[in-house]
């Protein structure tokens, strides 16, 4: 009964005391819970408050005339349940709250001591203890702004404080009614370079993004704006980020409500309402990791593979599980001519296994990440106070989305896609295009050997001024090869133009030339190449043809296969070459039809000649026709046979019906040789000729025939079987196309690639 009294007594007093204060709350003052002190403009309160239906009693700095949204909480865990509870502020400048029976329940537990502590509302909302003499900031016993609950207020930090370690972070109520921690938290997380990260418990469940110049990179509409302006900081003090209020007619603060969102609200006048400007809309690719390590999302077609990426799981990918993200296509070296690739409208990956160094210069960014082999992408920190530093990010890269005003962009590794040379550098290691360099001419130009600084020799395309390869052409080689890794292809290693119209690629260097060196070439050339290595050569182009046709993401057909695009590796080992004309072809698609017909006399299917359709079957008649010439070394295009006017496929089929193969096979082909190995490749090189292009196996059927034992059906005649009567019904329903550069080709002498219009 005695301490009621007492209690009595001290609310009497208060009223005097708090009425008369204003905005401050002096020392020993009993501070009951009908109280409140109002900053010195009357925009926030302090005081004892329920928030929504709650009867429990929480020491709160709400907006007073805001519709009393509460800004800030004390005792969210601690509520007070009885009217008889009050705050007081010690003689040694600890805020601290007592239930009814006189029992702390919550404290600001300051560590520290003051002489003469006042506490005080500011007009920023901040609730500071300081000494009642000194108004310094820096001199702050303690802040409320250390304790953010789940609203942020302009002048609010989300960070860290290096010298206390006090981390600002806000966290969700568990719901209106009730203000204890809920699930979600946002967090400046600063294990690399410092993002905002909203947390759903511990797990990331929205990354908001890296602070990137002006903006998160994550949230678009974060850039700059009338009514408040955003401040990054890393210091060596602090690393925050904060927001202050521009128009001081509105009021903002950004709350993260019980369910996750996290939403900015401004208030004004004349409106008397908050209006919710969303801050974080999420959408299906916000989703922390939604497509996987080295994975691309974007909203309208979700997941992609960065360039020279494939799905680690394609099943699951195929039916949109997209977890387990994106393995590297083919496992590359990487190498101080690796370029970077920007990537300026998406949002910048997980920065959490990142460094970052703000002394160093923007220019050297680039330099730095190429020295290490595990830099796998770089930005322009461009820290707002310094203007300068760098970002690295090592390992894999996670979370990336497309997005459009994404503010500044980043630059990835570009082992993936394809190195962009410099073309003085070219030139200049072949000896600026020399004869004494030049290896030969390819489909569209010459090729050069040229020698790379680091001494790696490299095969240089050369598209010659009068050549006949466009700009279309040549963009799909480089996209394509880019894409295409087996080892039966051969690999471009980069390319180079300049704005004066040269194009160069740059493949790797093939030393045992082209096939048709050796097949066609002298005795000594021709004998060098005995049974089984020829066997094995056109095991490896069926094999990279098959990879074409079936096995590669792209689906390829390739249109011009003939020996001279068949180079030879070190081991004799073929790699198919010149992809200038190659199609990629949808899943779904087996068949087109061009109004550019491209290919090579002798090598060219009659349905593709003659209509201008091309499919995977196309492909498999130049395949026969480069058996039988392989077989027979001779020259599908200028064969010549006294006793008839038949052309080389029709003469094969000839010596096959008569039993007279024997005749036709190459010479210098040792006649100890496998007979019926050498017979068997002849029948399926007839089967691939055949008229019709269903009558010809796939390539899989192919190699499966190479391989195998299975017997083989019998050939029917083949298309193309007399070489006078396709000419004359060519030239007459065909004309050439005159290209670019009205360069008129020479059919009866050519042996290149040549394109025909077709008149439909
Ligand atoms: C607080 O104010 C309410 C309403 O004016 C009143 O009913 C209540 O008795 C007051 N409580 C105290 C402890 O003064
Ligand atoms: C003050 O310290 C007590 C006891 O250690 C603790 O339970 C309480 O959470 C602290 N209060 C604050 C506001 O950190
Ligand atoms: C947050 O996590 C909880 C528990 O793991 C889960 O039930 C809930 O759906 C999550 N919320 C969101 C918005 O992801
Ligand atoms: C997706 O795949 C991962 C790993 O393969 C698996 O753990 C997860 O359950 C799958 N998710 C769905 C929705 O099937
Ligand atoms: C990568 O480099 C290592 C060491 O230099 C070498 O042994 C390896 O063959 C290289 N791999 C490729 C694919 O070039
Ligand atoms: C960071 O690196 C570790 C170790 O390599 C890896 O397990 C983790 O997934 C990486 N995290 C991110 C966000 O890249
Ligand atoms: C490359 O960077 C990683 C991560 O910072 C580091 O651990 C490694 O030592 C660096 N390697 C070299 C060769 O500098
Ligand atoms: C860095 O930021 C400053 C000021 O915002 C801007 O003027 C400059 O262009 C930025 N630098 C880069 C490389 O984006
Ligand atoms: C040009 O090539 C020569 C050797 O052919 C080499 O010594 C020189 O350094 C190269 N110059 C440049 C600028 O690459
Ligand atoms: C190639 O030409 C450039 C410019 O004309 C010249 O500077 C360079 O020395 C030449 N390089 C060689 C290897 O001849
Ligand atoms: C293929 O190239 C290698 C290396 O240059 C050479 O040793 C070998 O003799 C060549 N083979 C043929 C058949 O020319
Ligand atoms: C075409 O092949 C013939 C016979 O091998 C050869 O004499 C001629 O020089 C070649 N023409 C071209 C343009 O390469």
């Amino acid at each position: 009964m005695a301490k009621c009294l007492v209690k009595i007594f001290f609310f009497c007093s208060l009223f005097v005391v708090i009425s008369g204060a204003g905005d401050t709350l002096p020392a020993n003052q009993a501070f009951a819970i009908n109280d409140t002190i109002v900053s010195a403009d009357g925009v926030f309160e302090l005081g004892f408050f329920s928030p929504g239906s709650s009867k429990n009693l929480y020491l709160s700095i709400r907006y007073k005339k805001a519709s009393q949204i509460t800004a800030w909480l004390a005792n969210r865990d601690a509520p007070l349940t009885d009217a008889l509870g009050r705050l007081t502020l010690s003689s040694q400048g600890s805020l601290e709250i007592f239930d009814g029976r006189d029992t702390k329940i919550w404290s600001t537990n300051s560590t520290k001591a003051l002489k003469n502590p006042v506490a005080q509302l500011l007009n920023t909302g901040n609730l500071v203890i300081r000494a009642a003499d000194d108004p310094d900031p820096g001199h702050y016993l303690w802040k409320s702004f250390d304790f953010p609950d789940n609203t942020l207020v302009p002048g609010m930090k989300i960070g860290k404080n290096l010298e206390d370690g006090i981390v600002w972070s806000f966290n969700s109520w568990k719901s209106t009614d009730d203000p204890s921690l809920g699930n979600f938290q946002v967090k400046l997380d600063i294990t690399g370079y410092p993002q905002l990260i909203l947390f759903n418990g511990s797990s990331t469940l929205i990354r908001i993004g890296p602070w990137n110049g002006d903006r998160f990179s994550g949230i678009p509409s974060s850039g700059p704006n009338n009514i408040f302006r955003d401040e990054f900081a890393i210091t060596g003090d602090e690393i925050y980020y904060k927001y202050e209020i521009v128009d001081n007619s509105v009021l903002i603060r950004t709350t993260i409500e019980p369910d996750g969102r996290v939403i900015r609200y401004t208030w004004t006048r004349e409106s008397n309402v908050w209006k919710a400007t969303i801050f974080l809309q999420p959408d299906y690719c916000d989703d922390y990791a939604r497509c996987g390590a080295n994975g691309i999302c974007n909203v309208n077609t979700l997941c992609r593979c960065s360039e020279g990426f494939q799905p680690k799981n394609a099943d699951a990918w195929k039916s949109l599980n997209f977890s387990e993200g994106c393995i590297l296509a083919s496992k590359l070296n990487c190498s101080v001519r690796d370029e970077f690739v920007p990537r300026p409208n998406m949002k910048w990956p997980d920065t959490r296994n990142s460094s970052y160094d703000l002394s160093m210069n923007l220019g050297d960014c680039k330099k730095k990440c190429l020295e290490n082999c595990s830099c796998t992408a770089y930005a322009y920190a461009n820290n707002t106070e310094k203007g300068g530093g760098c970002l690295f990010w090592f390992g894999a890269l996670i979370d990336i989305r497309d997005q459009e005003q994404s503010g500044l962009g980043f630059y990835v590794r570009g082992r993936d896609d394809l190195p962009l040379f410099d073309f003085r550098t070219i030139a200049n290691a072949t000896n600026n295009f020399s004869d004494g360099n030049k290896l030969g001419q390819g489909g569209f130009g010459p090729v050069y050997k040229a020698i790379l600084e680091d001494g790696q020799e490299v095969a240089v395309k050369r598209r010659s001024t009068c050549s006949t390869q466009g700009i279309e052409e040549f963009g799909n080689e480089v996209s394509c090869i880019a894409k295409l890794q087996h080892r039966n292809l051969v690999r471009l290693l980069g390319w180079s133009t300049t704005e004066e119209g040269e194009r160069l690629l740059v493949y790797e260097y093939m030393p045992n030339k082209s096939l048709d060196y050796f097949i066609f070439g002298d005795m000594k050339q021709r004998a060098s190449l005995d049974w089984p290595k020829r066997y094995k050569i056109i095991n490896g182009i069926a094999k990279g043809l098959l990879y074409l046709h079936e096995d590669s993401r792209l689906r390829v057909i390739h249109r011009d296969l003939k020996a001279s695009n068949i180079l030879l590796d070190y081991n004799m080992d073929p790699k198919i070459s010149d992809f200038g004309m190659a199609r990629s072809f949808g899943d779904t698609e087996t068949e087109a039809n061009t109004a550019r017909v491209v290919g090579t006399y002798g090598y060219m299917a009659p349905e593709y000649a003659i209509e201008g359709a091309f499919s995977v079957k196309s492909d498999v008649y130049s395949f026969g026709v480069l058996v039988i010439e392989i077989l027979s070394g001779k020259k599908s295009r200028f064969f010549n046979h006294p006793g008839h006017n038949l052309n080389l496929i029709g003469h094969a089929w000839t010596s096959y019906n008569e039993d007279r193969l024997s005749e036709l096979i190459d010479v210098s082909i040792p006649k100890t040789s496998d007979r019926s190995e050498v017979f068997r490749v002849f029948q399926i090189g007839l089967l691939c000729v055949q008229q019709y292009p269903e009558d010809r196996p796939n390539m899989s059927s192919v190699l499966m025939m190479l391989t195998s034992k299975v017997s083989l059906p019998h050939p029917k005649q083949p298309g193309f079987f007399i070489e006078r009567k396709f000419d004359k019904a060519y030239n007459s329903s065909r004309k050439y196309e005159a290209d670019s550069v009205n360069s008129i080709i020479d059919s009866s002498s050519s042996n290149q690639t040549i394109t025909i219009v077709s008149p439909r």
